[in-house]
């Protein structure tokens, strides 16, 4: 039995992990600290909260005192370290947050774990996950080899830097203080509980409404889609099983354009409007609702600046040494996720009432048709 820390857990990928990881080791005592930005949103853990399966704590992982307190209350073994901000034209536009939680914020809480390990002297038994992303090695070319964990580092944008600051940082603390840590850089993840400021749901949304599907520059940027169930499969295994040191890549295999994401989008909600004659009262404005493609709204707009052409992830090392494999096919996690939208109406519509609309206004305002 684990005492675990989860940072971020009202985010996306935190979301799936906390219940991935209830369902996969129940007896494990569960600690969620997330700072409730306008990415976090706790309605799929009320009722693990409700029942006490899980504590959930509001707080910043920049909150030095905060965090010293959890872990002398709580004798963590098991740190999953996810909280961050995570979405690279908010960087672009206002990278200030992006330093300081994900640089300041993973420092404190290296800190913290190294102080209460150290007391307590559970160092050679603790772990601490440190939760990154393929972004740190920076933008391939369509012939490259995909990222390997020796891959270099080159961060384009604010996000992508701000991350891989936190990662040599978590690197440092291995090497100078013997920190137990280990780091996962994934490729993008899809899903439920994805915020929908994020290509797949954004899209999703966009076309119920009858919005332009916003799509930058000409599209062809690569991206290599990871289910998050497998991503949370994958981070379990690392936790428990990884080397202490060592970085693990996660990949989906799964490599496709945003031209054909943004496509198969549309033709998953055509399918489902041909298949559920209710969807048309309920999304009047969506094209599919009158018998027309969603792919009509397809839209080309101003690209984003030091937009990276191609990642790919090279997940070798992680099916050589854990034995762990990516099992979800894209077509099929793609339908998934387009189902769970339109099932999910009330939770994204919460999620994109208030602070949403100024965000969509300041990324999309100035951008224009091309
Ligand atoms: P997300 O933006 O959906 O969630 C991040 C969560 O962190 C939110 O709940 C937010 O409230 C919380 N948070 C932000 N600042 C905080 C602070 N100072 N203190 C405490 N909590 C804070 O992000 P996500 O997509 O779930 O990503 C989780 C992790 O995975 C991040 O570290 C991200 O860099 C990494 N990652 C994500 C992807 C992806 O495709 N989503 C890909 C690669 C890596
Ligand atoms: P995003 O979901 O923001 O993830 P990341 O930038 O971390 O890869 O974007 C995925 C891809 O989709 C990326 O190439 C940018 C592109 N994109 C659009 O074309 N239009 C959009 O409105 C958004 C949000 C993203």
């Amino acid at each position: 039995m684990q005492s675990v820390l989860i940072t971020g857990g009202a985010g996306f990928i935190g979301q799936n992990l906390v219940h991935a990881w209830c369902a996969a080791r129940p007896a494990d005592r569960l600690v969620v600290v997330d700072a409730m930005t306008y990415a976090a949103n706790l309605r799929s853990l009320e009722s693990k909260i409700a029942d006490r399966s899980i504590l959930f704590v509001k707080g910043d992982i920049q909150d030095a005192a905060l965090m010293r307190r959890l872990f002398e209350e709580h004798k963590f073994t098991r740190v999953a370290h996810l909280a961050a901000e995570s979405h690279v034209d908010r960087s672009i536009a206002d990278p200030e947050a992006f330093l300081q939680t994900n640089v300041l914020g993973t420092f404190t809480l290296l800190r913290a774990a190294l102080d209460a390990w150290r007391a307590a002297g559970t160092l050679a038994h603790s772990r601490f996950l440190h939760v990154s992303t393929d972004e740190v090695y920076g933008s391939l070319q369509s012939t490259d080899p995909a990222f390997s964990e020796s891959s270099p580092y080159r961060p384009n944008s604010p996000y992508a830097a701000s991350k891989a600051a936190s990662d040599h940082l978590v690197r440092a603390y291995v090497e100078t203080y013997r920190l137990p840590a280990l780091i996962t850089n994934c490729s993008n993840n899809y899903g439920c509980y994805q915020h929908p400021e994020k290509l797949i749901p954004l899209m999703i949304i966009h076309a119920l409404a009858g919005k332009a599907l916003p799509i930058y520059g000409d599209g062809s940027n690569v991206r290599d889609w990871l289910h998050v169930s497998d991503h949370c499969m994958a981070l379990m295994a690392v936790i428990e099983r990884g080397r202490v040191g060592e970085t693990y890549n996660v990949g989906g295999g799964n490599e496709r354009n945003n031209r054909d994401v943004v496509g198969l989008i549309c033709d998953a909600l055509d399918r489902a409007f041909a298949i559920d004659t209710g969807l048309a009262s309920r999304f009047p404005s969506c094209p599919a609702a009158s018998g027309n493609s969603c792919r009509s709204l397809i839209s080309f707009v101003t690209d984003r600046p030091g937009h990276d052409r191609r990642y790919a992830i090279d997940a070798t090392k992680l099916a050589d040494e854990l034995g762990t494999r990516c099992s979800v096919n894209f077509d099929d996690g793609l339908g998934q996720t387009v189902q769970w939208y339109l099932d999910h109406e009330d939770w994204w519509r919460e999620v994109t009432s208030g602070a949403y609309k100024t965000w969509i206004d300041k990324n999309y305002g100035f951008r224009i048709a091309v």
